[in-house]
């Protein structure tokens, strides 16, 4: 599989997340701004993969940039992180990715470095995140697979996958660590509601990896799971609060409320980049709302009334007592979490042996 996002000479590269799986699509976005509107039209989705983008979209950009001085390519630079900053409001690693890139652009500015040398170092940053990030995702791999039933029947939502990071997957990394491990795995994916993540993309990817796939609508997972077809939950996440309320894809908190219900484990998969330790809890989150269109429609058809009004809250908020445990490329982290989480960030990083 072509990688989620590449950085070329003059491009960042990324498939078209909105064609999948009917066709494979690659989209060259040349500019700054048409990397923030690939964002923004979710052409690439999933917080990693946003934060990744967007780095590759800031050091294309300065690439581009035609500021001859240090003052105008500042100006530049700063311009550019806030055309990204407006793309998602959710995904806090957006953010981090953005404050990293300004971090890296200050410490060379601090130096006295010229134009063409805070390019370079701009490039290496970007470059580092992404890769941090597919290890990051590996490590999440090893320690989930820990906690994964033997014989495992897998219940995620929305895409958490290779599709949504810059590869293997945060929830999805647990489950093909799972696999790897040499544990029994089937894989229930919610269809997920109005932009078909589950359906569409994660089936996708497990599909093409040979791991045994069933995709569900949204509303017949409490079925399967009264009916014992699920003992264990893994989904991913866009923000985690400082008290672990976790904001993911709209319909994981109806997940995690049924988990409970039933006694099945739940567990939220996501780097380091993804806990925003200055948002105390889950009310601070904010939430995205989407187009009306995403609901009423599916591709050019109209499957609502027209005239009815629309809610299209692209997030909700699971609270932290829903949560078994948080699989982090540093471990485990359980309640209370506002101890654990802070503690997470001063372990050494390390993966299961
Ligand atoms: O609106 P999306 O598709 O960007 O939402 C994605 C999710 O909610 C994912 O579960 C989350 O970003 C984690 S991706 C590893």
């Amino acid at each position: 599989m072509h990688p989620t996002v590449v950085r070329e000479e003059d491009a960042v590269v990324m498939i078209d997340q909105r064609k999948l799986p009917a066709q494979e699509v690659y989209v060259r976005c040349r500019t700054a701004a048409e990397v923030a509107k690939a964002i923004k039209t979710m052409v690439i989705r999933g917080a990693p993969a946003i934060g990744v983008a967007a780095a590759f979209g800031i050091a294309l950009g300065m690439r581009k940039s035609t500021a001859t001085g240090t003052q105008k390519f500042a100006a530049d630079f700063y311009k550019t992180c806030e055309l990204m900053a407006a793309t998602r409001p959710t995904a806090v690693n957006l953010f981090w990715a953005i404050e990293r890139m300004k971090r890296a652009f200050a410490a060379e500015a601090t130096a006295g470095a010229s134009v063409e040398q805070i390019q370079e170092r701009l490039d290496r940053e970007a470059l580092a995140i992404h890769d941090e990030d597919v290890a990051n995702c590996r490590a999440m791999g090893a320690w989930g697979a820990e906690v994964v039933p033997a014989d495992a029947r897998i219940l995620t939502h929305c895409n958490a996958g290779a599709l949504a990071t810059a590869g293997y997957g945060t929830a999805l990394g647990v489950i093909r660590g799972a696999v790897e491990a040499g544990k029994q795995v089937t894989v229930f994916a919610d269809e997920t509601r109005p932009f078909l993540q589950g359906a569409r993309l994660t089936a996708w990817e497990l599909v093409r990896d040979g791991i045994e796939t069933t995709v569900i609508t949204d509303n017949m997972s409490g079925s399967l799971m009264r009916g014992g077809g699920v003992n264990f939950v893994v989904v991913g996440a866009d923000r985690i609060a400082a008290n672990g309320d976790t904001a993911n894809k709209i319909g994981t908190y109806t997940v995690a409320v049924l988990a409970r219900e039933h006694g099945i484990p739940f567990y939220v998969a996501a780097p380091l980049s993804t806990i925003d330790l200055n948002t105390p809890d889950g009310s601070q989150i904010p939430i995205e709302e989407r187009s009306a269109r995403e609901v009423t429609h599916v591709g050019g058809t109209q499957l609502a009334a027209a005239g009815a009004l629309v809610w299209n809250p692209a997030f909700d908020v699971t609270p932290n007592a829903f949560i078994n445990g948080i699989i982090t490329e540093r471990g485990i982290f359980r309640a209370p979490y506002t101890e654990s989480l802070r503690a997470a960030f001063e372990t050494e990083a390390a993966v299961p042996s």
